[in-house]
């Protein structure tokens, strides 16, 4: 099979890196990719939606897969559909799940799927007037539409709380994304990412990873896309898998079916496990990241069959995706001064052949190599060292082994992942 796959962060680099190994690959193509997917396939110039047609259709791409959010709910699988072309992704009305979360609370409360309760706004009027009648360190404000992970405020105050509402509807920030916002229940727990590979009404087992989205150790500072993650964390078990499958993933796939919107793809659930009951936080129609850098190693099944099996439209059993009896754990290194303004262009010692040597593998995130075949920095996320071993100990100590013989100017990262994930 020919394969394009789009994106250009770690993410892609760990689908690339399973996608390669498939026997049912003949060509992998990386749209852009980054330094580091050109050894597993063929990068090629980031491409519009009417130009990755045109790829397809003169390279013989057999399987489009798409990592980021902004192609799917831009429509992509819609456009590849109508043309007969085999693609791997939610069509543009079903990645409103994650591209409205407006739209996806109405879907959970109408369809009784456990979350926090809210209210929708769309002016700094009436907004602010309920955080002056309620303590906002008990709410959480949200955007609507997509926003780089960026679109959460968590006021401690009714001065932080003005400051996130002014920056959303007088400054403008996130255009059309902040026109409408929730006010959410603020929830308190340890949050679970879970991923669900579903086509219609087949689903397949679930594979579960901790995300560390703040900046410092400890939980502390900015959001972040993520600075590091672990699979499986130590609470998951099957009894919580079946609990979380048939409270809110069947209910939220069959509530597609019947909204008219069914779902394919990925389906990734961000949940958070209170004292009251496990809740979703939100949905995303995409594979997370870094998540997916810890779990693809785990995957012992073809990842290419498999997610060839989800795109076609007629796929008449779950199948499953089996998973090695292994722990991961993913430190992110990233470019000091990230998630706001980072230097860019360091040269990045440490990275070799042995980047994939027994127990840690390196993936390439925000990289680019130069004509010399030496990698630069090119992004606030730079690389992921992913130690895989039999225990959570021996992960860690694998993946902080392999940090240590890598440097770049600026080189930051935290020091605490694989702990505080319990419950
Ligand atoms: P989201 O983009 O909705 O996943 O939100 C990003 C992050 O904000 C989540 O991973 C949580 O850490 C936090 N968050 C979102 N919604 C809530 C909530 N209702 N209660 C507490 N934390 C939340
Ligand atoms: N790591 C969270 C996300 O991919 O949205």
């Amino acid at each position: 099979m020919n394969v394009l796959l789009i994106g250009g962060g770690g993410r892609e680099s760990a689908i690339a890196w399973k996608i390669s190994q498939s026997k049912l690959l003949r060509t992998l193509y990386v749209s852009p990719g980054n330094g580091g997917t050109s050894d597993f396939g063929i990068n090629v110039p980031s491409l519009s939606i009417i130009e990755a047609i045109d790829f397809v259709k003169k390279n013989k791409v057999d399987l489009t897969i798409v990592g980021p959010e902004a192609p799917l709910t831009e429509g992509i699988v819609d456009e590849f559909r109508i043309r007969n072309l085999t693609i791997f992704g939610p069509t543009k009305s079903a990645s409103k799940i994650e591209g409205s979360k407006i739209w996806a609370k109405d879907l959970f409360k109408k369809y009784s799927i456990p979350c926090a309760k809210s209210d929708q706004f769309s002016d700094l009027k009436s907004s602010l007037e309920f955080f002056i009648n309620n303590d906002p360190s008990e709410w959480v404000i949200k955007v609507n539409g997509i926003a780089s992970g960026k679109g959460v405020f968590m006021p401690e105050n009714l001065e932080e709380a003005r400051e996130a509402l002014t920056e959303i509807f007088v400054e403008n920030r996130f255009g059309k994304s902040g026109e409408k916002i929730l006010i959410e229940e603020r929830l308190h727990g340890v949050e679970v990412s879970v991923f669900t590979l579903v086509n219609n009404n087949k689903v397949s087992n679930c594979i579960a990873a901790c995300d560390y989205k703040r900046i410092k150790d400890g939980d502390r500072g900015p959001n972040t896309g993520g600075m590091g993650a672990i699979s499986p964390p130590s609470f998951w078990n099957s009894d919580m898998e079946s609990k979380i499958k048939s409270n809110i993933i069947m209910p939220t796939v069959d509530a597609m079916i019947n909204e008219g919107c069914p779902f394919t793809g990925v389906l990734f659930a961000g949940l958070i496990i209170t004292k009251k009951g496990i809740k979703v936080l939100e949905f995303n129609c995409r594979f997370g990241d870094p998540e997916t850098q810890v779990f693809i190693p785990r995957i012992k099944s073809d990842l290419l069959e498999i997610l060839l099996k989800y795109s076609t439209s007629t796929l008449e059993e779950n199948t499953h995706i089996e998973l090695e009896t292994i722990h991961s754990t993913g430190v992110v290194l990233a470019s000091k001064g990230y998630p706001e303004k980072f230097a860019l262009n360091k040269e990045i010692d440490g990275l070799s052949e042995s980047n994939q040597e027994f127990g840690s593998i390196v993936f390439q995130a925000g990289t680019k190599s130069s004509n010399l075949s030496k990698i630069y920095t090119d992004g606030g996320r730079v690389l992921i060292c992913v130690g895989l071993g039999k225990s959570y100990e021996e992960s860690r100590e694998l993946a902080y082994k392999k940090v240590e013989s890598i440097k770049f100017d600026g080189m930051y990262y935290r020091k605490d992942i694989g702990e505080n994930r319990d419950i």
